[in-house]
Formats: structure tokens, sequence, C-alpha cells
């Protein structure tokens, strides 16, 4: 039996994703950011840190302009127009030696947790925040004034407030004074909601039942339910978090395998326990099941919460990842709740636990009155239950047996919004945008696991990601996401700092279409340029078209962009026509003389590329106009012209007048010059073989980080090498260029065509220089290709190529044969990936 769980684990999540994708379309399975914004390519993005890391906890102040951040062993007070700016306030707050020792010895890792990592900063009252650190496995929490920004002398236990452990789910807030916080609070404890400070102090029920298995929290969320409520009703706090499954008995599950589910469960405001029954325990907690993608296997990973000045309109955003034992697999999934049907959840049957059979199943008995787990309303003031102290014996009794509700709440269209591959999200955060089209957009903004950000925009019930941005140079998990409206601006915490973004950079669409394509809300063409919307007074001459993503330029406002080039080539040479398309969605089409070339013709010349065409073996009749469009939602643009010019065989060698000289120069030294230029040609020759040797031992060194690819070199273009031709030295080839002279430029000894080989991975000092390992096995089960894929690699399905050629001539260096082997297996690889994206839209 035990033996085939796996098996039904993964016909359940078969069943699950077949379910999905006859639903939507294949494409939503793996959706693809329109542009990829790697590292160096940010623009105004700022950065905040110190000799402080994990960088875990933000507190914006958006009217005073201040964004506070929890660190390790330190708060900082940061301006939140620029973070990056000099006037930062820090407070240290560094464990005492004789408690860091205490915490050594207690067996904890001095590297993580034998520091005081501050995990709630929230503002206590006008003068005042109130900061709880982990404190080297010895909770303290403390009062800040924001005035003179320093510690205090005075501390305040925080055993009951913040958890021991830095690496436990925690979620804190501070209501009305009142501190409501949630996580495992000790090692050995179970986790728990309490409340702290002003209002009585309140727990969870651990008996008969626990009210929460090994629960794991992400988020909690006031939600202002009394505001203009008709039967008066509380304010509640909503909690979100993954527990093991109680009620799931099915046969398949062991008590010990009981699968983890993610829930939603309330607590009201003014709770203050019972009197005799409960006592100094919330008598208002009622907890629902969350439902996403593939029920029991999903975790959740954190929420937003966003309405639109009335509590009625809130939405909660949650999202997903598998849960453990599918490790192996990149899966996310962003999911939409609507207040109203969360509500109705808590509204609906409960649940019971049978003491005889050991199962859950719906309560069918008479609830009493008032309601159990409601909050004291009008109608319950008009019986005489004043507050929670008054409810009668029964009621309080079904609160403690019942905490769990029958139905689950559904995500909004009762699918996801989102299932994403090859990305594990840690983080969202989300920004009502006005569109020109006068709609409300919503903005996700998804941190990833490796210090990645998605922008993307919902669309009716679709999502469109805008961008991905590479926050971090290195990997690591996003661990806080803050909008700000007033600054405009975006910022993230992790381990190596705080960086705050723009939330839109919409200067980086260069023509109307691209800037109509991206369909950012927060941009629009005004004739000229892509603008920010919030940056224009006069709206009505903007072109936007969020629905379509098509509509609105002229027809050939983006031909201007793309310059015509002449390419002169010897017959037989090999070129390559470089079209780089700034759009991971958009297609390259090339009509060679006002013909397409079908990506189908491979016998032919032509060789179709994500990054050009190649034209092999050139013959006469090639010349010709050449034209590289992208197509993209409809549209077609030009991106690229060419003029070919084959040439029947080289030219008599002419290099003297054809070499600009700076005038002036006596034509007697000709003769001298030009041995001296062949000098320089050959040292240079030389260079360029040395520095293709250092590129290709950089190379290989990078391709020898086993498993993960990360980005962050400059883009292939900087190594773009126009021209192939068959020999090295012996042959050179003609190359003009923009109306250059023309130039004799023998070719170095290696040619390489451009692929996406040169734009993989970031440099690795600890690379051994060790032999290649062999390619990592292809993962039996269905797996995504390579985890943590970046989506560049992504355009090598398909279209792309890699061509390299050996030369005769000895300069061939002794890396060359591991360089052949490491673009053979990534080809290798692109080959794997493209089977298993097949395989995703065929079988599965
Ligand atoms: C803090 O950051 C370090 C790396 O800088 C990381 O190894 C550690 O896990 C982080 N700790 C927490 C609690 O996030
Ligand atoms: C933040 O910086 C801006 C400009 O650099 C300045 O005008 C503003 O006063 C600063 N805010 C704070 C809170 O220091
Ligand atoms: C942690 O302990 C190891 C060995 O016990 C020691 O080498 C290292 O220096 C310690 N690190 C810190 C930060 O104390
Ligand atoms: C804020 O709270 C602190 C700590 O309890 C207290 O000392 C301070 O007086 C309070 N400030 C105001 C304005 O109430
Ligand atoms: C900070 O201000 C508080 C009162 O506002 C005062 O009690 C405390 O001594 C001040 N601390 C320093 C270091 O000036
Ligand atoms: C929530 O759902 C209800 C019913 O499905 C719908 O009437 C309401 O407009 C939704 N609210 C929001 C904010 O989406
Ligand atoms: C509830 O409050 C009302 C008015 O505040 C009071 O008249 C009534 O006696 C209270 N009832 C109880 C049971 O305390
Ligand atoms: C675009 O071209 C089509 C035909 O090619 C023409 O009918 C239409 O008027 C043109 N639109 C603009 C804005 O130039
Ligand atoms: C393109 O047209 C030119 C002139 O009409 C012709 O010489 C050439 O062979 C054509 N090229 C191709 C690839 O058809
Ligand atoms: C390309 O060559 C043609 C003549 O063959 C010339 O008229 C044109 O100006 C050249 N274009 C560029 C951009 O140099």
């Amino acid at each position: 039996m035990k033996r085939n769980v796996p098996l039904y684990f993964m016909a359940l999540l078969a069943v699950a994703v077949m379910g999905y994708s006859s639903r939507r379309s294949a494409m939503d399975l793996d959706a693809t950011p329109r542009i990829t914004v790697t590292y160096n390519d940010l623009i105004s993005a700022r950065r905040f840190n110190s000799h402080a890391q994990n960088y875990t906890t933000l507190l914006l102040e958006d009217e005073k302009g201040i964004l506070y951040v929890g660190a390790r062993g330190a708060i900082f007070s940061l301006n939140s127009s620029n973070i990056a700016d000099s006037s930062h306030r820090t407070v240290e707050w560094e464990v005492s030696p004789e408690m860091q020792a205490m915490c050594l010895k207690k067996g904890k890792n001095n590297k993580t947790e034998c520091y005081n990592h501050v995990k709630l900063l929230q503002r206590l009252n006008a003068t005042h925040l109130y900061a709880c650190g982990t404190y080297a496995f010895h909770p303290l929490c403390t009062y800040i004034d924001t005035n003179n920004f320093t510690l205090p002398s005075h501390f305040e236990e925080g055993k009951e407030k913040c958890p021991y452990d830095p690496a436990h789910g925690y979620t804190g807030l501070i209501v009305d004074g009142s501190l409501y916080t949630a996580t495992r609070y000790e090692f050995r404890s179970l986790p728990d909601i309490r409340r702290n400070r002003y209002q009585r102090i309140l727990k969870t029920e651990e008996s008969p039942l626990h009210w929460l298995n090994d629960a794991d929290f992400v988020a909690s969320v006031l939600v202002r339910e009394s505001v203009r409520s008709p039967v008066g009703d509380d304010d509640k706090i909503y909690y979100f978090f993954t527990e093991r499954a109680g009620e799931e008995t099915t046969s398949i599950f062991d008590k010990a395998q009981a699968p983890r589910v993610a829930r939603v469960a309330r607590v009201c405001k003014n709770d203050v326990g019972g009197k005799k029954i409960l006592q100094r325990k919330w008598t208002s907690f009622t907890k629902a099941r969350l439902a996403c993608y593939i029920p029991y296997y999903e975790v959740l990973k954190d929420v937003y919460s966003l309405d639109s000045g009335d509590w009625r309109s809130t939405v909660f955003y949650a999202i997903f990842t598998l849960s453990a034992q599918w490790r192996s697999m990149e899966v996310s999934a962003v999911c939409r709740y609507n207040i109203s049907e969360v509500r109705a959840a808590f509204l609906g049957p409960y649940m019971e636990y049978q003491d005889s059979s050991r199962k859950w199943s719906q309560y069918t008995g008479d609830v009493p009155v008032p309601r159990p787990g409601s909050c004291i309303t009008n109608r319950a003031r008009k019986s005489g239950y004043n507050s929670s102290q008054d409810l009668p014996n029964n009621v309080l009794d079904f609160i403690k047996l019942h905490p769990l509700m029958y139905e689950e709440v559904k995500p909004v269209d009762g699918a996801p919004l989102l299932v994403k591959k090859n990305a594990i999200y840690t983080q969202v955060a989300v920004d009502r945008v006005r569109g020109l089209d006068g709609q409300v957009y919503n903005v996700l903004f998804l941190g990833t696991g490796n210090g990645w950000i998605h922008k993307a925009v919902v669309i009716r019930s679709m999502v469109h990601i805008i961008e991905e941005i590479q926050a971090f140079k290195n990997l690591q998990p996003v661990e806080n996401l803050v909008i700000s409206k007033q600054q405009r601006s975006l910022y993230v915490g992790a381990q190596s700092g705080v960086l705050q973004l723009p939330l839109s950079t919409c200067k980086r669409y260069l023509s109307c279409f691209d800037c109509i394509l991206a369909r950012d809300p927060y941009c629009g063409w005004d004739g000229e340029s892509c603008r920010e919307l919030t940056e224009m007074l006069d709206r009505s001459l903007l072109i936007q078209d969020m629905l379509h993503g098509s509509v609105g330029c002229g027809n050939d406002s983006a031909q201007a962009l793309a310059a015509q080039k002449n390419r002169t080539v010897l017959r037989g040479d090999d070129v390559l026509l470089p079209c780089e398309q700034a759009s991971n969605l958009a297609q390259a089409t090339w009509l060679v003389n006002g013909t397409q070339v079908l990506a189908e013709d491979r016998e032919g010349h032509f060789r179709l590329g994500v990054d050009g065409l190649l034209v092999t073996d050139t013959q006469m009749e090639y010349s010709g106009e050449y034209r590289c469009y992208a197509e993209e939602n409809g549209l077609r643009t030009l991106v690229a012209a060419y003029t070919l010019s084959v040439l029947r065989e080289q030219l008599v060698p002419q290099p003297l007048p054809t070499l600009s000289y700076p005038s002036g120069h006596a034509p007697s030294h000709a003769y001298e010059d030009m041995r001296f230029i062949y000098i320089a040609v050959i040292t240079m020759l030389g260079g360029l073989c040395l520095v293709l040797t250092v590129v290709l031992l950089y190379v290989s060194c990078l391709q020898k980080r086993k498993g993960k690819y990360s980005l962050g070199v400059p883009k292939a273009s900087s190594v773009e090498l126009q021209t192939v031709s068959s020999n090295c030295m012996g042959k050179g080839s003609q190359e003009e260029e923009e109306g250059e002279d023309l130039g004799l430029f023998p070719d170095g000894c290696l040619q390489i065509i451009p692929g996406e080989a040169t734009t993989l991975a970031s440099p690795s000092k600890e690379a051994p220089p060790a032999p290649p390992p062999p390619p990592p096995p292809l993962p039996m089960e269905f797996t995504n290709g390579i985890p943590t894929l970046p989506n560049m690699l992504r355009k090598m399905n398909g279209n792309s190529y890699m061509l390299l050629r050996q030369n005769e001539e000895p300069c061939t260096s002794p890396l060359y044969n591991s360089f052949t082997e490491e673009l053979s297996k990534i080809l290798e690889k692109r080959k794997h990936t493209q089977l298993v994206e097949k395989l995703d839209e065929s079988s599965v």
C-alpha cells in the first residue's frame, strides 16, 4: 500500500494538471515573462546594505517617507525616496557575548541562529515602534523612540511574541495597541496564535483538540469589518498558514504522512475569551481550507491583501508552491480569494471529529446560538451577550470541538490565476493601477526563490507577465516585498540587502509597438516615447491597449528604428545576420527579397535562429534584401534589414588605401607602414587568440558549475562575430560595416556563431579546474527540465542553433575540446528541454 502512495500522488497530480490545462491553454502552464531584465540592465535601482545580513522585516511609513528595516543585529531607518542616500539611521541591536555563548552551548548554529534576527517591527504609537528579535534563542522585545532612534536600555521578555528560531514561519501585527502574533514560539512548543499587551492575553486551545496542527504561518491581515457594518460586526484578523490536515483520513494517508493543507483562520478583535470555559482562549477562532491548484500538495508561501478603500472589496492574493514530496518540480501558483467567499465559508457548516470512527465529517446537528465562532454582534448584544465572557457554555463547548469549517474557500473563478513552471514564488505584493481605459488593473510583483521579481498584470482572469527582473546578483530568496504608492517604488528585502526599484520603467520600451505590447498599465506612448502615466498631466494623446496589447500605433512608426545595413561576403562563406528580439514572446520572421524564409526549410542554406539568420555556403544568387520582423500578438515590426552582397572571389589584397589613415601621412612611407600593419594585424590576431582562449577558459569554467544556471554576463551582442569564414588565416573575408571603408579583417582562429551559450552563467570563483562533470541525468518523473532554468535559456528551444568549426590552423588551444564538449552538452540539454516541453503539451 505504502509503495503505491507516490503513484497515487503522481496520478492525482497528473489529473490536476490535466484538468487545469483542459480548461486553459497549455501556454498558461508556462507563462513566459515578456522581457528579461538582468542585473546589469536594471534602471534606477537603489540598494541599501551594511555590515548586517538578513534584511527580512520591512515596515513602510509612506506618509513620513521612511522605510524601517529589521535585519540581523540591527534596525535601520531609511529615506524611502532613496534608500541609498547617506541619511540612514541605525539601531545596533546585537546579541551580548554571554547570550551568544549560551546559545552556542545549546548546540545552535553559530553562523545563523545565535544572532538577534529582528522579526517584528510595528508602529505602536505616535512616538514609538515595537520591535522583537530572536536574540540568540532568547527572544526580546523593546520600544524604539523614532525621534532619536536609539536602542533603549529596557527590554521585555519576548518569548510569547517572537519565535526562538529565526527560520520558523512567523507573522505579527499590532492592532489598536494589541500585539497579535502567530508562530511556533519555542523549539518544542505547539504553534499558536496569541494576543499580548493591552487587551487580555489570549491563546488557541490545545485540548481535547489541537486547533492548530504543526502550522507554518505566512501572513496575517486585519480586516476592519466593523466599519459601517449593519449587524454591528467586529474587526477580524485573518491568519494564513499551511498545516497538517486532520480531516483527511482516507486509507492512503498514514497519520504521519498526513498531507499539509493551506488554511485561513480568523479571530475577532474584541474577543476576551470565556469566563470558565475557554478562559484566556479565543472564543472566535475558526479555520477553513484554502484550495488553489492541487489541494493537499501545495504549500502556502505568502498572502497579500488588497482593497479599494472598503473592506468589502478585499481580495487576498495567495501564492503556493508544491509541497516537499515534489521537490524536483518547480511549480508555483497564484490564486485570488474574495472576502465574501471567505466569509461565506465561515458562515457555513462545521466539521466534527467522530471519536468512534476517528474521522472528520460534516456536522449536521443543531448549532447553538449565538453562532459559535462569530463575533459579538448587535443581535448578540440584544440577547445580553455584551462580550465573549457572557457567551453561554453550550456555545463555548461547541467552539472547543468545532474549530474547522466544512466548506473550503475556492479561488475566484474556481481556478488559479497563474501557474508557473520553473519558478518558486516566495513573496507577493500587489498594486492597483488605473489604466488609460479607466479600468483598475492589479499588478502583481512576485519574488522568487533565486532573487528574481516577476511583474505581472491581471487582465480579466488571465495573467500577463510583463517582465522578469534579476534583483540580486547572487542567488537568494526574496524575503519581503513592499510597495510605496508615494514613491512609486517597490522595496525588496533579502539576505544581502534591500533593493528599491521603480514600479515601472517605461523608457525601456523604445517604440510605440513595444510600449503597447508590454501591456504595462503604468505606461503609455505619447507619440515619441513610452511614458509613465503618472508623469503625464494630459493623457488624452497617450496610447495604451491593456486588453489586447496590439491596438493604437500607426502602421509604420516602428520601421524607422531599423537602419539598413550592408553585408558583403565571399562566395562560399557563411554569414550571420543578427536580429535580436527584445521580447521573449516575439517570433522572428525573415523575408528575403520579400519571400518568407520558413523555419522548416532545414535542408536549404538558411538557418533560423533566435538571434538571427544564418546563411551558409553563400552563392551569388543569395544576394538580396534580407529583412527580419518581430511578430508578437498579431503585430509585425521590422527589427533589422540587410543588403547582402556576395562577391565571386576575394578582391586582390589592396589593404593600403582601404585602411583609413589620418590624412597627412606621407605616401612614401607606405611600404613600411604596410609592414607595420601586417605585424600589427598578426599581433592583433595573436591577441585575439589569447582573448578567445581566456574566454573559453572562462566559459568552460562556468559550465562546470553543475546543475544551476544563473545570469549575469552581458548580452550575446558583445561577442558578435558576424562573418564566419570556413578558413582561418589563409582567406580573409570582407566585411563592410555601415558605410565604413572596405577593410581586410581576417577572422580569428575560432569561429563561433553566437548562440545562447555565451549568455549563460555568471562567474564563479570556486569553479574547480577539474574535467567537466557528466551531464546531470534527466529526472525520471515529470520534470521541468533543468531546475531554475533561466528564461533566457528557454529561447534555445526550437529554432536556435549552435555552430562550431575547428580550423586546420594549429592555433587551437587545448581548451578548445572541452569547450566543444560544453557546447554539445548544452545542445544535449536543449534537446531534453525541448523534449520535455513537448511532453508537457501533449501527454500531460
Ligand atoms: C541569513 O542570511 C544568511 C546568508 O547571508 C543565510 O545563510 C541564513 O539562512 C539567513 N537566515 C535567515 C533566518 O534567514
Ligand atoms: C528623503 O530624501 C529627499 C530627497 O533626497 C528629501 O527631500 C526628504 O526630506 C528626505 N526624507 C527624509 C525623511 O529624510
Ligand atoms: C562557528 O564555529 C566554528 C567551529 O565551531 C568556528 O570555526 C567558527 O569560527 C564559528 N563562527 C562564528 C561566526 O563564530
Ligand atoms: C508610546 O508608547 C511608549 C511605550 O509604552 C510610551 O513610553 C510613550 O509615552 C507612548 N507615546 C505616546 C505618544 O503615547
Ligand atoms: C530618546 O528620547 C527619549 C524620550 O523621547 C529619552 O527618554 C531618551 O533618553 C533619548 N535617548 C537618547 C539616547 O537621547
Ligand atoms: C466577490 O464575489 C462576489 C460574488 O462572486 C462578487 O459579487 C463580488 O463582486 C466579488 N468582489 C470582488 C472584490 O471581486
Ligand atoms: C450589556 O450592556 C448593556 C448596555 O451597555 C447593559 O445594559 C447590559 O446590562 C449589559 N448586559 C450584560 C449581561 O452585562
Ligand atoms: C494601416 O494600413 C492599413 C492598410 O495596410 C490602412 O488601411 C490603414 O488606414 C493604416 N492605418 C494607419 C493609422 O495608417
Ligand atoms: C533577390 O533579388 C536579386 C535581384 O532581383 C537577385 O539577384 C537575387 O538572386 C535574389 N535573391 C534571392 C535570395 O532570391
Ligand atoms: C549600402 O550600399 C549601397 C550601395 O550598394 C549604398 O547606396 C548604401 O548607402 C549603403 N548603405 C549603408 C547603410 O551604408
